[in-house]
Protein backbone atom coordinates (compact mmCIF):
# COMPACT_ATOMS: atom_id res chain seq x y z
CA UNK A 1 0.00 0.00 0.00
CA UNK A 2 1.39 3.70 -0.89
CA UNK A 3 1.24 6.67 1.06
CA UNK A 4 2.11 10.09 0.95
CA UNK A 5 2.66 12.69 3.24
CA UNK A 6 3.80 16.56 2.64
CA UNK A 7 6.62 18.03 4.75
CA UNK A 8 6.98 21.31 5.93
CA UNK A 9 10.07 22.65 7.80
CA UNK A 10 10.22 25.32 10.53
CA UNK A 11 12.53 27.99 8.92
CA UNK A 12 12.52 30.76 12.01
CA UNK A 13 9.11 30.25 12.87
CA UNK A 14 7.66 30.16 9.77
CA UNK A 15 6.35 26.72 8.27
CA UNK A 16 7.85 26.37 5.14
CA UNK A 17 6.84 23.30 2.47
CA UNK A 18 10.31 21.49 2.10
CA UNK A 19 8.98 18.57 -0.18
CA UNK A 20 6.58 15.73 -0.83
CA UNK A 21 7.55 11.98 0.37
CA UNK A 22 6.03 8.99 -0.94
CA UNK A 23 6.15 5.55 0.72
CA UNK A 24 5.34 2.21 -0.59
CA UNK A 25 5.00 -0.55 1.82
CA UNK A 26 5.32 -4.09 1.28
CA UNK A 27 4.31 -5.85 4.51
CA UNK A 28 6.06 -3.81 7.30
CA UNK A 29 8.44 -3.20 4.56
CA UNK A 30 8.88 0.91 3.33
CA UNK A 31 10.51 2.92 0.94
CA UNK A 32 10.96 6.27 0.57
CA UNK A 33 11.18 8.75 -1.81
CA UNK A 34 11.40 12.04 -0.99
CA UNK A 35 11.10 15.33 -3.77
CA UNK A 36 12.07 18.45 -2.49
CA UNK A 37 9.34 21.11 -3.62
CA UNK A 38 11.01 23.62 -6.33
CA UNK A 39 9.71 26.81 -4.12
CA UNK A 40 12.53 25.39 -1.24
CA UNK A 41 14.81 25.01 -3.53
CA UNK A 42 14.52 28.19 -5.35
CA UNK A 43 15.02 29.62 -1.09
CA UNK A 44 18.63 30.87 -0.13
CA UNK A 45 18.05 29.42 2.80
CA UNK A 46 17.21 25.79 1.74
CA UNK A 47 19.57 23.49 3.45
CA UNK A 48 19.36 19.80 2.94
CA UNK A 49 17.50 18.13 5.69
CA UNK A 50 19.73 14.92 5.66
CA UNK A 51 23.13 14.66 4.15
CA UNK A 52 21.24 11.45 2.37
CA UNK A 53 18.80 13.96 0.70
CA UNK A 54 20.81 16.56 -1.25
CA UNK A 55 19.49 19.59 -2.31
CA UNK A 56 20.95 18.95 -5.70
CA UNK A 57 19.89 15.61 -6.43
CA UNK A 58 15.81 17.45 -5.85
CA UNK A 59 14.97 13.73 -4.63
CA UNK A 60 16.15 10.88 -2.61
CA UNK A 61 15.00 7.01 -2.77
CA UNK A 62 15.86 5.29 1.16
CA UNK A 63 15.07 1.97 2.12
CA UNK A 64 13.13 2.69 5.06
CA UNK A 65 12.60 6.28 6.69
CA UNK A 66 15.31 8.70 5.97
CA UNK A 67 17.60 9.65 8.94
CA UNK A 68 16.05 12.89 9.64
CA UNK A 69 12.23 11.51 9.31
CA UNK A 70 13.34 8.43 11.67
CA UNK A 71 14.87 11.33 14.26
CA UNK A 72 11.69 13.17 14.02
CA UNK A 73 9.83 9.27 14.93
CA UNK A 74 9.31 7.30 18.30
CA UNK A 75 12.05 5.43 18.98
CA UNK A 76 11.28 2.38 21.65
CA UNK A 77 8.69 3.98 24.40
CA UNK A 78 6.98 5.69 21.93
CA UNK A 79 6.64 2.38 19.75
CA UNK A 80 5.86 0.66 22.61
CA UNK A 81 2.62 2.95 23.41
CA UNK A 82 1.58 3.10 19.66
CA UNK A 83 1.54 -0.71 19.44
CA UNK A 84 -0.42 -0.90 22.45
CA UNK A 85 -2.84 1.28 21.04
CA UNK A 86 -2.68 -0.32 17.70
CA UNK A 87 -6.52 -1.58 16.43
CA UNK A 88 -6.51 -5.15 14.88
CA UNK A 89 -4.09 -7.22 13.50
CA UNK A 90 -2.63 -5.26 10.63
CA UNK A 91 0.83 -4.41 10.74
CA UNK A 92 2.59 -1.57 12.24
CA UNK A 93 4.60 0.23 9.60
CA UNK A 94 7.96 2.66 10.03
CA UNK A 95 5.05 5.63 8.27
CA UNK A 96 2.55 4.53 11.21
CA UNK A 97 5.22 5.30 13.84
CA UNK A 98 6.04 8.21 12.25
CA UNK A 99 2.35 10.08 11.68
CA UNK A 100 1.95 8.70 15.24
CA UNK A 101 3.94 11.38 16.95
CA UNK A 102 2.62 14.88 18.59
CA UNK A 103 3.38 17.44 16.35
CA UNK A 104 3.33 20.40 18.87
CA UNK A 105 6.38 18.43 20.70
CA UNK A 106 7.73 16.31 17.41
CA UNK A 107 11.47 16.82 17.73
CA UNK A 108 13.39 18.77 15.39
CA UNK A 109 11.67 21.26 12.33
CA UNK A 110 10.17 19.21 10.48
CA UNK A 111 6.56 18.45 10.73
CA UNK A 112 3.74 16.25 8.07
CA UNK A 113 0.58 16.59 6.63
CA UNK A 114 -1.37 14.42 4.90
CA UNK A 115 -2.02 15.86 1.31
CA UNK A 116 -5.63 16.36 1.27
CA UNK A 117 -5.64 18.54 5.19
CA UNK A 118 -3.85 21.60 5.97
CA UNK A 119 -3.66 19.71 9.67
CA UNK A 120 -0.23 18.87 10.81
CA UNK A 121 0.14 14.64 11.79
CA UNK A 122 -0.83 14.08 14.88
CA UNK A 123 -2.25 17.27 16.15
CA UNK A 124 -4.44 18.47 18.66
CA UNK A 125 -2.71 16.80 21.69
CA UNK A 126 -2.67 19.28 24.64
CA UNK A 127 0.62 19.13 26.90
CA UNK A 128 0.29 18.78 30.00
CA UNK A 129 1.94 21.24 32.82
CA UNK A 130 4.38 20.29 35.56
CA UNK A 131 1.29 19.68 38.05
CA UNK A 132 0.15 16.53 36.04
CA UNK A 133 3.34 14.58 36.78
CA UNK A 134 1.74 12.45 38.89
CA UNK A 135 -1.13 11.53 36.96
CA UNK A 136 1.31 10.55 33.89
CA UNK A 137 3.77 8.59 36.23
CA UNK A 138 1.08 5.97 37.31
CA UNK A 139 0.34 5.91 34.03
CA UNK A 140 3.72 5.18 32.95
CA UNK A 141 4.03 2.54 36.17
CA UNK A 142 0.94 0.74 35.26
CA UNK A 143 2.46 0.54 31.68
CA UNK A 144 5.94 -0.81 32.89
CA UNK A 145 4.26 -3.42 34.94
CA UNK A 146 1.71 -4.54 32.62
CA UNK A 147 1.99 -8.43 31.58
CA UNK A 148 1.27 -9.36 27.81
CA UNK A 149 -2.62 -9.09 28.31
CA UNK A 150 -3.87 -5.97 27.63
CA UNK A 151 -6.32 -5.55 30.06
CA UNK A 152 -8.55 -2.59 31.12
CA UNK A 153 -6.03 -0.61 33.39
CA UNK A 154 -3.09 -1.07 31.08
CA UNK A 155 -5.44 0.51 28.32
CA UNK A 156 -6.01 3.85 30.24
CA UNK A 157 -2.77 4.30 30.86
CA UNK A 158 -1.75 4.11 27.35
CA UNK A 159 -4.65 6.43 26.16
CA UNK A 160 -4.13 9.05 28.75
CA UNK A 161 -0.14 9.01 27.64
CA UNK A 162 -1.09 9.10 23.86
CA UNK A 163 -3.39 12.14 24.61
CA UNK A 164 -0.34 14.15 26.03
CA UNK A 165 1.47 13.01 22.98
CA UNK A 166 3.66 10.99 24.91
CA UNK A 167 5.56 9.18 21.76
CA UNK A 168 6.90 12.18 21.01
CA UNK A 169 10.92 11.60 22.01
CA UNK A 170 13.19 8.99 20.86
CA UNK A 171 14.99 6.95 23.61
CA UNK A 172 13.60 3.34 25.97
CA UNK A 173 12.77 5.35 29.19
CA UNK A 174 9.36 6.22 30.32
CA UNK A 175 8.80 9.86 29.15
CA UNK A 176 6.31 12.38 28.42
CA UNK A 177 6.08 16.34 27.07
CA UNK A 178 5.65 18.55 29.54
CA UNK A 179 5.27 23.10 29.70
CA UNK A 180 7.77 23.90 32.86
CA UNK A 181 6.98 26.59 35.16
CA UNK A 182 8.40 29.40 32.34
CA UNK A 183 5.63 27.79 29.80
CA UNK A 184 8.72 26.34 28.13
CA UNK A 185 8.33 22.61 26.19
CA UNK A 186 10.11 20.34 28.18
CA UNK A 187 11.02 16.89 28.66
CA UNK A 188 9.88 14.83 31.92
CA UNK A 189 12.24 11.37 31.76
CA UNK A 190 10.08 8.75 34.86
CA UNK A 191 11.68 6.63 37.03
CA UNK A 192 11.07 2.92 35.86
CA UNK A 193 9.81 -0.09 38.67
CA UNK A 194 12.95 -1.66 37.35
CA UNK A 195 15.69 0.79 38.05
CA UNK A 196 18.09 -0.85 40.78
CA UNK A 197 19.28 3.08 41.88
CA UNK A 198 17.61 6.51 41.79
CA UNK A 199 18.18 6.16 37.57
CA UNK A 200 16.86 9.65 37.31
CA UNK A 201 18.62 11.69 40.32
CA UNK A 202 22.12 9.89 38.39
CA UNK A 203 21.24 11.94 35.57
CA UNK A 204 21.06 14.63 36.62
CA UNK A 205 24.15 14.60 38.43
CA UNK A 206 25.83 13.41 35.57
CA UNK A 207 24.69 16.35 33.65
CA UNK A 208 25.83 18.34 36.48
CA UNK A 209 29.24 17.01 36.26
CA UNK A 210 29.42 17.94 33.13
CA UNK A 211 28.21 21.05 33.07
CA UNK A 212 30.75 21.74 36.14
CA UNK A 213 33.18 20.62 33.62
CA UNK A 214 32.75 22.79 30.65
CA UNK A 215 29.97 21.19 28.69
CA UNK A 216 27.02 22.43 26.87
CA UNK A 217 24.00 20.65 28.43
CA UNK A 218 20.25 21.51 28.70
CA UNK A 219 19.13 23.47 31.78
CA UNK A 220 17.23 20.87 33.94
CA UNK A 221 16.00 20.27 37.05
CA UNK A 222 15.01 17.29 39.26
CA UNK A 223 11.47 17.27 41.04
CA UNK A 224 9.87 14.47 43.22
CA UNK A 225 6.80 13.10 42.75
CA UNK A 226 5.60 10.71 45.02
CA UNK A 227 9.11 10.58 46.80
CA UNK A 228 10.90 9.29 43.28
CA UNK A 229 13.25 11.21 40.90
CA UNK A 230 11.95 12.99 37.93
CA UNK A 231 13.84 15.25 35.54
CA UNK A 232 12.67 17.94 33.38
CA UNK A 233 14.79 18.57 30.77
CA UNK A 234 14.09 22.16 28.62
CA UNK A 235 14.14 21.14 24.95
CA UNK A 236 16.96 22.38 23.40
CA UNK A 237 15.08 22.19 19.55
CA UNK A 238 12.95 24.77 20.09
CA UNK A 239 13.09 28.66 20.48
CA UNK A 240 9.75 29.85 21.97
CA UNK A 241 7.79 28.51 19.68
CA UNK A 242 10.31 28.23 16.76
CA UNK A 243 11.57 24.87 15.91
CA UNK A 244 15.25 24.03 15.40
CA UNK A 245 15.75 21.57 13.09
CA UNK A 246 17.87 18.20 14.50
CA UNK A 247 19.44 15.53 12.95
CA UNK A 248 21.04 12.64 15.43
CA UNK A 249 24.98 11.87 14.85
CA UNK A 250 23.59 8.66 12.98
CA UNK A 251 22.15 10.71 10.45
CA UNK A 252 25.15 13.18 10.12
CA UNK A 253 27.59 9.89 10.00
CA UNK A 254 25.06 7.52 7.49
CA UNK A 255 25.44 4.74 10.30
CA UNK A 256 22.59 2.68 11.26
CA UNK A 257 21.02 1.60 14.67
CA UNK A 258 22.84 -1.69 16.18
CA UNK A 259 25.82 -1.12 14.22
CA UNK A 260 29.81 -0.19 15.13
CA UNK A 261 30.40 3.37 15.74
CA UNK A 262 33.72 5.42 16.98
CA UNK A 263 33.95 8.78 17.45
CA UNK A 264 36.38 9.44 14.37
CA UNK A 265 33.28 8.68 12.59
CA UNK A 266 31.90 11.69 14.37
CA UNK A 267 34.83 13.69 13.48
CA UNK A 268 34.44 13.05 9.88
CA UNK A 269 30.60 13.73 9.87
CA UNK A 270 31.64 17.04 12.03
CA UNK A 271 34.28 17.98 8.78
CA UNK A 272 31.93 17.30 6.68
CA UNK A 273 28.41 19.09 7.47
CA UNK A 274 29.75 21.22 10.86
CA UNK A 275 29.43 25.22 10.55
CA UNK A 276 31.70 25.83 13.22
CA UNK A 277 34.38 22.43 12.53
CA UNK A 278 36.87 23.12 14.79
CA UNK A 279 34.95 24.21 18.05
CA UNK A 280 32.53 20.79 17.78
CA UNK A 281 35.47 19.14 17.25
CA UNK A 282 37.06 20.00 20.24
CA UNK A 283 33.42 19.97 22.21
CA UNK A 284 32.94 16.32 21.12
CA UNK A 285 36.73 15.81 22.21
CA UNK A 286 35.96 17.52 25.98
CA UNK A 287 32.45 15.70 25.92
CA UNK A 288 34.25 12.06 25.29
CA UNK A 289 36.65 12.83 28.61
CA UNK A 290 33.96 14.14 30.54
CA UNK A 291 32.06 10.53 29.41
CA UNK A 292 35.22 9.02 30.46
CA UNK A 293 35.96 10.56 33.73
CA UNK A 294 31.88 9.39 35.03
CA UNK A 295 31.52 5.84 33.10
CA UNK A 296 28.90 7.44 30.98
CA UNK A 297 28.68 4.38 28.79
CA UNK A 298 25.73 4.04 26.38
CA UNK A 299 26.87 7.13 23.86
CA UNK A 300 25.25 5.42 20.83
CA UNK A 301 24.67 8.09 18.31
CA UNK A 302 21.23 8.59 19.33
CA UNK A 303 22.55 9.78 22.31
CA UNK A 304 24.76 12.63 20.04
CA UNK A 305 22.98 15.26 18.20
CA UNK A 306 23.27 18.40 15.97
CA UNK A 307 20.92 21.43 15.70
CA UNK A 308 20.54 23.54 12.73
CA UNK A 309 21.64 27.56 12.59
CA UNK A 310 21.64 29.51 9.86
CA UNK A 311 25.00 28.53 8.48
CA UNK A 312 24.66 24.76 8.73
CA UNK A 313 24.81 22.34 11.23
CA UNK A 314 26.28 22.51 14.99
CA UNK A 315 26.57 20.11 18.04
CA UNK A 316 24.11 20.08 19.98
CA UNK A 317 24.24 20.03 23.75
CA UNK A 318 25.46 17.00 25.51
CA UNK A 319 22.32 14.64 26.55
CA UNK A 320 21.13 11.27 28.32
CA UNK A 321 24.67 11.43 29.98
CA UNK A 322 24.32 8.58 33.37
CA UNK A 323 27.16 6.88 34.66
CA UNK A 324 27.11 3.12 34.76
CA UNK A 325 28.24 1.28 37.98
CA UNK A 326 29.98 -1.46 36.74
CA UNK A 327 33.47 -0.68 35.66
CA UNK A 328 33.96 -3.63 33.40
CA UNK A 329 30.87 -2.97 30.99
CA UNK A 330 32.22 -1.09 27.58
CA UNK A 331 31.51 1.75 25.76
CA UNK A 332 28.81 1.84 23.22
CA UNK A 333 30.77 4.08 20.98
CA UNK A 334 34.38 3.33 20.46
CA UNK A 335 37.44 6.33 20.96
CA UNK A 336 40.09 5.42 18.42
CA UNK A 337 39.10 1.71 18.69
CA UNK A 338 39.13 1.73 22.54
CA UNK A 339 35.87 0.58 24.43
CA UNK A 340 36.97 -0.52 28.09
CA UNK A 341 37.98 2.03 30.59
CA UNK A 342 41.06 0.83 31.24
CA UNK A 343 42.23 1.94 27.47
CA UNK A 344 40.21 5.32 27.31
CA UNK A 345 43.01 7.84 28.48
CA UNK A 346 45.76 6.26 25.70
CA UNK A 347 43.12 6.41 23.46
CA UNK A 348 41.54 9.62 24.08
CA UNK A 349 45.14 10.99 23.75
CA UNK A 350 45.94 9.32 21.06
CA UNK A 351 43.11 10.81 18.70
CA UNK A 352 43.22 14.54 20.69
CA UNK A 353 45.15 15.74 17.26
CA UNK A 354 42.28 14.62 14.98
CA UNK A 355 39.85 16.75 16.88
CA UNK A 356 42.37 19.46 16.65
CA UNK A 357 44.04 18.92 20.20
CA UNK A 358 48.12 18.43 20.81
CA UNK A 359 48.34 15.51 23.23
CA UNK A 360 49.84 18.73 25.77
CA UNK A 361 46.61 20.13 25.48
CA UNK A 362 44.70 16.85 25.88
CA UNK A 363 46.53 15.95 29.47
CA UNK A 364 45.76 19.82 30.38
CA UNK A 365 41.65 18.94 29.76
CA UNK A 366 41.48 15.36 31.28
CA UNK A 367 43.33 17.34 34.25
CA UNK A 368 40.70 20.00 34.29
CA UNK A 369 37.61 17.30 33.52
CA UNK A 370 38.87 15.10 36.50
CA UNK A 371 39.21 18.23 38.70
CA UNK A 372 35.92 18.97 38.14
CA UNK A 373 33.86 15.73 38.18
CA UNK A 374 36.12 14.99 41.60
CA UNK A 375 33.38 16.71 43.89
CA UNK A 376 30.55 13.83 42.41
CA UNK A 377 29.69 12.90 45.91
CA UNK A 378 28.68 16.84 46.63
CA UNK A 379 26.60 17.00 43.85
CA UNK A 380 25.25 13.48 44.19
CA UNK A 381 24.01 14.41 47.62
CA UNK A 382 22.71 17.99 46.37
CA UNK A 383 20.58 15.73 43.74
CA UNK A 384 19.03 13.57 46.93
CA UNK A 385 21.44 10.44 46.40
CA UNK A 386 22.11 8.67 49.74
CA UNK A 387 25.68 7.75 50.90
CA UNK A 388 24.87 4.27 49.99
CA UNK A 389 23.64 4.10 46.79
CA UNK A 390 27.07 6.98 45.96
CA UNK A 391 29.16 3.92 47.17
CA UNK A 392 28.03 1.85 44.08
CA UNK A 393 29.35 4.13 42.14
CA UNK A 394 33.15 4.26 43.67
CA UNK A 395 35.07 1.75 41.10
CA UNK A 396 33.51 3.81 38.38
CA UNK A 397 33.89 8.06 39.29
CA UNK A 398 37.00 9.78 40.53
CA UNK A 399 38.60 9.22 43.56
CA UNK A 400 39.32 12.35 45.87
CA UNK A 401 42.20 14.26 45.36
CA UNK A 402 45.29 13.20 46.94
CA UNK A 403 47.82 15.69 48.25
CA UNK A 404 49.84 17.41 44.93
CA UNK A 405 47.11 15.93 42.58
CA UNK A 406 44.18 17.77 40.93
CA UNK A 407 42.87 13.82 41.57
CA UNK A 408 42.15 11.46 38.88
CA UNK A 409 40.41 8.46 38.00
CA UNK A 410 41.18 4.68 40.02
CA UNK A 411 41.76 3.51 36.35
CA UNK A 412 43.98 6.84 35.35
CA UNK A 413 47.75 6.46 34.95
CA UNK A 414 49.05 9.57 35.12
CA UNK A 415 50.42 9.60 31.65
CA UNK A 416 52.79 12.31 30.58
CA UNK A 417 52.18 13.27 26.36
CA UNK A 418 56.27 13.41 25.86
CA UNK A 419 55.74 9.81 26.70
CA UNK A 420 53.86 9.26 23.57
CA UNK A 421 54.75 8.39 20.21
CA UNK A 422 52.47 10.19 18.18
CA UNK A 423 51.89 9.74 14.29
CA UNK A 424 52.01 12.88 12.45
CA UNK A 425 48.28 14.19 12.27
CA UNK A 426 46.06 17.02 10.90
CA UNK A 427 47.73 19.20 14.06
CA UNK A 428 50.92 18.54 13.39
CA UNK A 429 50.78 17.92 9.65
CA UNK A 430 49.16 20.51 7.35
CA UNK A 431 48.96 18.04 4.59
CA UNK A 432 45.26 16.92 5.13
CA UNK A 433 43.64 19.05 2.82
CA UNK A 434 40.87 21.10 4.98
CA UNK A 435 37.61 19.06 5.02
CA UNK A 436 39.51 15.63 4.38
CA UNK A 437 37.41 13.35 7.01
CA UNK A 438 39.96 11.74 9.73
CA UNK A 439 40.31 7.70 9.32
CA UNK A 440 37.22 6.30 9.54
CA UNK A 441 36.53 3.80 12.81
CA UNK A 442 38.76 1.12 14.14
CA UNK A 443 41.72 1.33 15.87
CA UNK A 444 44.25 3.07 13.32
CA UNK A 445 47.04 1.56 12.47
CA UNK A 446 49.91 4.15 13.81
N1 LIG B 1 16.83 18.45 26.20
C1 LIG B 1 16.45 17.94 25.04
N2 LIG B 1 15.98 18.74 24.06
C2 LIG B 1 15.57 18.23 22.87
N3 LIG B 1 15.59 16.91 22.58
C3 LIG B 1 16.06 16.07 23.51
C4 LIG B 1 16.52 16.53 24.77
N4 LIG B 1 16.92 15.44 25.50
C5 LIG B 1 16.70 14.37 24.72
N5 LIG B 1 16.18 14.73 23.52
C6 LIG B 1 15.75 13.87 22.41
O1 LIG B 1 14.94 12.86 22.96
C7 LIG B 1 15.47 11.58 22.69
C8 LIG B 1 15.27 10.70 23.91
O2 LIG B 1 15.88 11.28 25.05
P1 LIG B 1 16.94 10.44 25.90
O3 LIG B 1 18.03 10.01 25.02
O4 LIG B 1 17.31 11.31 27.07
O5 LIG B 1 16.02 9.23 26.34
P2 LIG B 1 16.35 7.75 26.83
O6 LIG B 1 15.06 7.04 26.86
O7 LIG B 1 17.12 7.81 28.10
O8 LIG B 1 17.25 7.21 25.68
P3 LIG B 1 18.05 5.80 25.56
O9 LIG B 1 17.12 4.84 24.92
O10 LIG B 1 19.20 6.22 24.69
O11 LIG B 1 18.47 5.43 26.95
C9 LIG B 1 16.94 11.84 22.35
O12 LIG B 1 17.45 10.85 21.49
C10 LIG B 1 16.91 13.20 21.69
O13 LIG B 1 16.55 13.07 20.33
MG1 LIG C 1 18.89 8.30 24.59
Amino acid sequence: MDSQLEVDLDVGGQAVHVGTAHFTRRGRAVTTTFTYSPGYLARRDAYAIDPALPLDAGRGHTTGLPGAFADSAPDRWGRRLIEKAWPGPASISEVDYLVGVSDHSRQGALRYRRPDSPAYVADGHEIPRLVDLGRLLHASDQLAAAGRHHDTDEMHAVRELLDVGGTTLGGARPKASVIDADGCLSIAKFPHPGDEWDVMAWEKTALDLAERAGLQVPSRHLTKVDGRSVLILRRFDRDGTARRGYASAMTLTGLTDGGSADYLDLAAAIADHSTRPDADLAGVWHRMAVFSAIHNIDDHFRNHGFLHSPGGWELAPAFDVNPNPDPNKSRVTSIGGATSSGEERDALLEVAPYFGLTADQGVEVLAEVTAATASWRAVASSNGIPEHEQRLFNDVLPSPPTRGSAGHSRRSPTLQAASLHLPKTPVENETRPPGTPPPASGRFGF
